[in-house]
């Protein structure tokens, strides 16, 4: 009897109860823009660490379907779960799952008014009422880790794109958010700088972080993700390991997609 117990004690430190659910689950998720069918019959299920690149062709739905996961868009119907909690409607819960869900846009989206310090603590001390000196510090430490604590007291205009988008990515980490939405984070930074903002996003792969990331990317596809997802016409056609879907596809629709993007 004792021994079951204590086997019993024993399995339940491992973190199991986080292995029965994904952290972040889409089922027969549906969205419509007026006429327009924009997200068909989603099914997606992201597990913690994971990393999820999606890819597809404009106007196949990626963004929307990002947008839902922190209800940026509501949807029609289906259902969408954060840590096996479904998406609240409003208030204070939605702030709260907004906190536990951070987003990188395409543009970076800074307060062009405030400091770039000002920019990562503002939302800890207003979400998360974090008193002013500990944001300042968990800021700094962000910022560092990003690479640019050196530009603290500056303005974002004083920033170049791939600073900024770092920033962006200090921002969202300051509210310690369980999963990390990447909307193409790249595509408006000059050449020169995408390198050190994928090198951030990989570093944060690396360190465990749950991500889904829309990108052109194929390199951080290839060598960061775990499940590539490919979408087109609001659908998601095919779901496998960068391997499998860069040197298998299955669908004549990602086969002529990494066509036309793998010849440049
Ligand atoms: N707010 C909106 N109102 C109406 N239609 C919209 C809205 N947002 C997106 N759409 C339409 O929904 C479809 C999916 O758009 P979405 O932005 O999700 O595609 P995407 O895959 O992210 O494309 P891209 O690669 O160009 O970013 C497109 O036809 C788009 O025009
Ligand atoms: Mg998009």
């Amino acid at each position: 009897m004792l021994e079951i117990q204590e086997q019993e004690t024993a399995n339940s430190a491992i973190p199991q109860a986080q292995d029965t659910h994904p952290l972040v689950e889409l089922t027969h998720v549906e969205k419509h823009f007026g006429h327009l069918h924009v997200l068909k019959d989603i099914n997606l299920t992201v597990n913690k660490g994971e990393v999820l690149v999606v890819v597809g062709p404009s106007g196949s739905g990626k963004s929307t379907m990002c947008r839902t996961i922190n209800r940026l868009e509501t949807i029609d119907s289906g259902d969408i779960r954060i840590d096996g909690n479904p998406l609240p409607q409003e208030g204070k819960e939605l702030a709260a799952l907004r906190a536990e869900v951070g987003m990188v846009f395409q543009s970076f989206n800074l307060f062009a008014n405030k400091t770039i310090l000002e920019n990562v603590t503002l939302a800890p001390i207003k979400v998360r009422h974090m008193p002013k000196d500990e944001a300042e510090n968990l800021a700094m430490d962000l910022l560092a880790r990003v690479g640019v604590d050196s530009q603290a007291e500056k303005m974002p205009a004083q920033l170049s794109g791939g600073q900024q988008q770092r920033v962006a990515i200090a921002r969202a980490l300051a509210m310690k958010p369980k999963v990390m939405l990447f909307d193409e984070p790249t595509s408006a930074l000059d050449p020169e700088m995408v390198n050190e903002v994928l090198d951030v996003m990989t570093e944060l792969a690396h360190e465990g972080m749950t991500m889904i990331c829309v990108t052109h990317e194929m390199g951080f596809a290839r060598n960061v993700a775990d499940r590539v997802v490919f979408m087109a016409d609001g659908k998601i056609l095919e779901s496998g390991t960068p391997d499998e879907f860069f040197e298998h596809p299955k669908t004549d629709r990602a086969k002529d997609f990494l066509s036309k993007i793998l010849t440049h």
